[in-house]
């Protein structure tokens, strides 16, 4: 049995009475990111415990609890605000007001008696400046407001739980910094590098918790236990300054605003790796090291930073909001909005740790959540859309590393792998390649990406010779989709969890548009007409076709499992023949598909292909992008399944790209127990930028 909750969303079923009357802008969404900066420091809050605010607890990405406090004391009374579950003697729970999000601000307003407290969580977003967006750092700005003075102060604290490793950790704390600021720095004890815990969180580096004295506040600290510490404040609203690191303590920093009716403080938290990547054995640190080279410095930057890095938010917000308003409308800027933070939040930007040279950049993707893979091609390939859009540069520098190491032959030295490699490292931070040779292969899929993408990041740019570069390496793979692009043995696709299949349609389509870019990017023009001929084959002769040439089936051929008329996959990969304008495809196929996928519209969505009961988020804005129908209606059907499932109140993970379309078959994938509108697999991934898709047929480098 599948069990369907009602069309009635399941929040409002479930929230506490006195709670309804906070609104939430665009929409609530499943989780809202606080501290969003790379895989390393992701920090959220589910959705469904923002109305409890005041006694929410935020999560690292992958679901575990992190410890993250702000109190107010206000003439003496003090409020929780955020992230307080303990009793604390006479304390006050604040009240939610509204919740809003944009894309690098998550913002809760809050009544405190006579204040109004208003947390600005702010991840800036920064598509063009590396120093900017390499910081590995987030900004909590604290407001608060009344009509009348009050003696207000303002507390925050995290704990242990931020290092991965509770109870084994090391405590410092350092004010000797310009201009009054405080750091508190947590490590874990004899931590490996480049380790992480069985939950992802990494185990080198450092976590730190700053901020520094305003014109009009004094600045006091505390390590001590949590009751302790949190009790002091709320008693005396100054801080003891003790560092007793050890017993479950938090570090926490509070602010004396004195009397005040408006007045505003900012905390900083992140996560440092000075060796951030290991790539082929040599150390890599993040960008802004070249400029500030230790954590008291770009601390200090950051802060400094603050008052630009806010302007350019509140510009870019509203540029994206705009555009996208204008390509889709408002469903399409809600899910934009939420997505951003969460494809950046994927990436490092990286110089090497020796010569600390800027020229030098390599952007490390985890493939967060499915398995850790470093730059993986298929998730490179997915949110390519949001680069394109943002950071055109961003491809070059994610593929650096990966056709830097293939020309050193190691990929190819034990046998003779002509197609090419899916990923550079089994798991983050280990960029250290497959010299063996074992990795997890998906020739036409990759061969194909790898052209794709060089093809999107000189249409962006115009930096054709950089492509020139590697051509030796395109030709290769080019070739490869010359023999094995059509007549495809068994293998995997990027739905690898499906399983390998020969002759699948989508991936065969893969290799027509891939061959065509190949012939464009270096005038090899047999290159496009193998593309082309593909394409024939599949579509206009029929191939790839059901009987009644209403869609395309998930495989072709004379001897396969998915080959019948009733079998479809939802193809995807046609969206860079739009996106590129080649026509590698006739027009009428789009007609087709924009025609045929209303009619596999399930309970809550378009299963991805026949086999499953699931949808994608951003494979289904590819596949709308591209066959939007005579009045979009197909483009926005897709739309407004994954806006629906976003806001359906069913689930509280940082955006899922994967939830259940149908009720499951117990068949292939997805089981009968499945949750309709839940979601399925996967959270925090930067496959989301995918969503970009639309968007992207705006034109490259919009911002
Ligand atoms: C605190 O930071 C200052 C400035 O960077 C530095 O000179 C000093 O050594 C640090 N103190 C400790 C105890 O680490
Ligand atoms: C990275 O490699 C090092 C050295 O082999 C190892 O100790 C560490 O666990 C690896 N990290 C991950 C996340 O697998
Ligand atoms: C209370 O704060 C004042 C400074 O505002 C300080 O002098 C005093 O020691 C604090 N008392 C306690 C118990 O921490
Ligand atoms: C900060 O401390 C100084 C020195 O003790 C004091 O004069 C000032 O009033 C304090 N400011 C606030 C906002 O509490
Ligand atoms: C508080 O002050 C800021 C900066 O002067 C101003 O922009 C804001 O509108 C004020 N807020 C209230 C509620 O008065
Ligand atoms: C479909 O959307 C595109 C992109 O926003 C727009 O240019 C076009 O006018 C829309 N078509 C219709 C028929 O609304
Ligand atoms: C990174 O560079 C710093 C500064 O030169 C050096 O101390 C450190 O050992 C380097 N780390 C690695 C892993 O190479
Ligand atoms: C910095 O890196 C660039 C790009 O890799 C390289 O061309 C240049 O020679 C490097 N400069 C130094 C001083 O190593
Ligand atoms: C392909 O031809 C165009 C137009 O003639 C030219 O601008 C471009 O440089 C050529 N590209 C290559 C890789 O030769
Ligand atoms: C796959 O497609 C090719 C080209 O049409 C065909 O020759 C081959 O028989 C097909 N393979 C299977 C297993 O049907
Ligand atoms: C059909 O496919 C199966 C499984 O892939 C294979 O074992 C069999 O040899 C194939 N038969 C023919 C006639 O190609
Ligand atoms: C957003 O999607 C929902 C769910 O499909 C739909 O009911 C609504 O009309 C859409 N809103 C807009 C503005 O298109």
């Amino acid at each position: 049995m599948w069990r369907f909750l009602s069309t009635l969303p399941f929040y409002i079923l479930s929230l506490p009475p006195n709670a309804n009357a906070a609104t939430y802008k665009p929409v609530l969404p499943p989780s809202y990111p606080l501290a969003v900066r790379n895989p390393y420091l992701s920090a959220w809050v589910p959705g469904n415990q923002v109305a409890n605010l005041p006694t929410a607890t935020p999560q690292f990405w992958a679901g575990q609890d992190l410890s993250w406090s702000v109190l107010t004391r206000i003439d003496g009374t003090t409020y929780k605000i955020f992230g307080a579950p303990a009793a604390l003697t006479g304390s006050v729970d604040a009240s939610l007001v509204s919740a809003e999000y944009t894309s690098s601000h998550s913002l809760f307003t809050l009544t405190a008696g006579p204040i109004t407290v208003v947390l600005d969580f702010f991840s800036p977003v920064s598509p063009k400046n590396y120093l900017r967006q390499s910081l590995p750092f987030s900004y909590l700005t604290v407001s608060v407001s009344g009509t009348a003075s009050h003696e207000i102060q303002v507390y925050s604290d995290i704990d242990e739980s931020w290092t991965g490793q509770s109870g084994n950790t090391v405590g410092t704390f350092n004010s000797s910094f310009k201009d009054g600021l405080s750091i508190f720095e947590l490590s874990v004890n004899e931590a490996y590098l480049y380790s992480e815990n069985s939950e992802s969180q990494a185990l080198w580096g450092e976590n730190v918790f700053a901020s520094k004295p305003t014109s009009s506040s004094n600045l006091s600290s505390e390590a001590g236990s949590a009751t302790s510490v949190r009790e002091r404040f709320a008693t005396n609203g100054t801080l003891s300054g003790a560092t007793t690191f050890s017993d479950g303590y938090v570090v926490s920093l509070a602010h004396d605003l004195g009397s005040t009716s408006n007045s505003s403080v900012t905390f900083v938290v992140g996560y440092v790796r000075e060796a951030a990547i290991n790539y082929l054995g040599s150390a890599r640190t993040g960008y802004y090291r070249a400029s500030y080279p230790d954590t008291g410095t770009a601390v200090s930057y950051f802060l400094d930073d603050y008052t630009s890095a806010y302007s350019e938010s509140l510009a870019s917000d509203a540029t994206l909001e705009q555009k996208a308003l204008a390509a889709a409308g408002s469903n399409y800027s809600d899910i934009l909005l939420l997505t951003t933070r969460q494809a950046y939040g994927g990436a490092d930007i990286t110089i090497p740790n020796d010569t600390l040279n800027t020229t030098d950049i390599m952007i490390f993707l985890k493939e967060i959540s499915s398995d850790g893979n470093v730059n993986t091609l298929d998730v490179i390939f997915p949110a390519f859309p949001i680069w394109y859009v943002m950071s055109p540069d961003y491809i070059r520098y994610q593929l650096e590393p990966v056709l830097q190491y293939l020309e050193t032959g190691l990929w190819t030295q034990l046998s003779s792998k002509s197609f090419c490699i899916h990923d550079i490292g089994t798991h983050y931070p280990n960029a250290t390649g497959h010299n063996n040779q074992i990795e997890e292969d998906m020739p036409v899929e990759e061969s194909g990406n790898v052209i794709l993408l060089a093809y999107a990041y000189v249409q962006a740019t115009g930096d054709l010779a950089w492509a020139e570069k590697y051509q030796n390496l395109f030709t290769k793979y080019a070739n490869f989709l010359v023999t094995g692009g059509l007549d495809e043995p068994v293998q995997l696709a990027t739905n690898d969890c499906c399983g390998p299949l020969a002759n699948q349609t989508n991936l065969a389509i893969k290799a027509a548009i891939a061959l065509n870019a190949y012939g464009k990017l270096f005038n090899a023009s047999s290159y496009s007409d193998t593309g082309l001929s593909f394409a024939n084959e599949l579509y206009t002769k029929g191939l790839g076709l059901d009987s009644e040439r209403t869609h395309f089936k998930l495989q072709y051929g004379t001897n396969v499992t998915f080959g019948n008329d009733s079998d479809y996959a939802v193809v995807f990969n046609i969206y860079t023949d739009i996106l590129f304008n080649f026509q590698t495809f006739p027009a009428s196929t789009y007609t087709m598909l924009a025609s045929y996928y209303p009619t596999i519209q399930g309970v809550a969505g378009v299963p991805l292909d026949s086999r499953v009961d699931w949808s994608s988020t951003f494979w289904t804005n590819w596949a709308g992008a591209a066959s939007p129908g005579k009045d979009n209606e197909t483009r926005d059907l897709f739309i407004n399944d994954v806006w629906s499932y976003m806001t359906n109140g069913l689930n509280t993970p940082p955006f899922s790209d994967r939830w259940f379309a149908v009720p499951g078959s117990g068949g292939l994938v997805g089981g009968s127990g499945d949750l309709i509108g839940g979601y399925d697999a996967w959270r925090n991934r930067p496959v989301v930028g995918g969503h970009f898709a639309v968007l992207a047929l705006e034109g490259a480098d919009q911002f």
